[in-house]
């Protein structure tokens, strides 16, 4: 049995605690740590059964019966906390992103490699039931070389404009998971992203210095070419869609809805809408991430994602942020020396 502790109960550390307490075998929350324990958190430890409860991380990290730690506390955080749970013999699991910055970031990777602890990190699409699918589709060689990867990635709703300065802009936030995607399913690596962005949806987030809307055209080093498109509003729900065009065939997955009924009637033909949002989508992947993970501390396996890949992704995102500021292509070897 793992013995697991929780650190930051807000929306996505609620995700957790409920995906562990309705599906992950082999693994009891021992303890939860939130700065302000609300009576929802108090509720929340009971259900789990978790033994302590307390304002203070660092008491997840002393307790000696707590093999594991679930990050879900804010992203400038995260870097610190992983080193002070590795070093105090934890394994992690880190919600993405790792940190917004690459020197953080190889702290941690620093830290992982002389701890020798498991560090998995959340991009949590790679382990939903469609991604998966269209991962399969392609690794089994059914659709042949892989030529053409599009992801469409657009939220229902967006963020408050007070959100934008730490979550680092569109690209570091939100296209890092299409970036990871598109890594994930070609099994290469990027050499070239052209990302422009534009502020359609919110003045406000263009005032904060983001944008709302993006596109991104990526070069792949097997020669395979990505695109991406996001925005931070669809009116009809939260749009998951991807393709993959190969020299034998495609393959594409589209949006998951409550129900497949299809209503046809004299005025024309409805279905239901997509899903609302990322915690109702990806709810099952959510679940599922922290599943391996565990099965990678019981049983002393890779973890599925690492914080290499956090990285690379971070990179990518970087890239993509620069090329829409300076308006041209970017090649990673920009970056190489980062
Ligand atoms: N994988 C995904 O799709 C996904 C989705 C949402 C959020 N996230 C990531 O999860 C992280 C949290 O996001 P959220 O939306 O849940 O934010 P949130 O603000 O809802 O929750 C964060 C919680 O952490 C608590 N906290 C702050 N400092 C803490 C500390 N030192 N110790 C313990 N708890 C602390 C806060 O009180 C808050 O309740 C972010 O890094 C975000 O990027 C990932």
């Amino acid at each position: 049995m793992v013995q697991l502790g929780i650190i930051g109960v807000g929306r996505i550390g609620k995700v957790h605690i409920q995906g562990i307490l309705s599906g992950v075998p082999g693994t009891h929350i021992r303890g939860i740590a939130a700065p302000h324990i609300t009576e929802e958190i108090q509720t929340l430890a009971r259900s789990a059964g978790a033994e302590v409860l307390t304002e203070d991380f660092r008491v997840l990290l002393r307790d000696p019966h707590i093999d594991a730690v679930l990050i879900c506390s804010p992203t400038d955080t995260h870097a610190d906390i992983s080193v002070e749970a590795l070093r105090a013999g934890k394994h992690v699991f880190c919600e993405k992103p790792v940190d917004l910055g690459l020197v953080k970031i190889q702290t941690v990777i620093d830290e992982v490699a002389v701890s020798g602890l498991k560090y998995q990190v959340g991009f949590n699409r790679r382990f939903d039931h469609n991604y998966q699918a269209l991962h399969r589709a392609v690794t089994s060689g059914k659709i042949g070389q892989v030529q053409i990867i599009k992801i469409c990635s657009r939220d229902s709703e967006p963020p408050t404009p007070k959100f934008v300065p730490s979550s680092g802009g569109l690209f570091l936030d939100m296209t890092v998971h299409d970036l990871d995607m598109v890594r994930f399913l070609s099994g290469s690596e990027v050499e070239e992203v052209y990302a422009a962005g534009s502020v359609l949806v919110d003045e406000a987030i263009g005032r904060a210095g983001d944008v709302d809307t993006a596109a991104v055209v990526l070069r792949l080093e097997n020669g395979a070419l990505g695109l991406i498109d996001n925005s931070r509003r669809a009116v009809y729900g939260y749009d998951q869609r991807a393709e993959v065009f190969g020299a034998l065939g495609c393959v594409s997955i589209g949006n998951d809805a409550p129900s497949t009924a299809v209503l046809s009637t004299a005025d024309g033909v409805t279905s239901e809408k997509p899903l609302w949002f990322f915690l109702e989508r990806y709810l099952s992947a959510f679940q599922e991430e922290v599943r391996q993970f565990i099965d990678a501390v019981a049983n002393d396996y890779p973890v599925p994602v690492g914080v290499e890949d956090a990285r690379k992704a971070t990179l990518l995102a970087m890239a993509c942020t620069r090329s829409a500021r300076e308006r041209r292509p970017v090649r990673m070897d920009e970056f190489y020396d980062m």
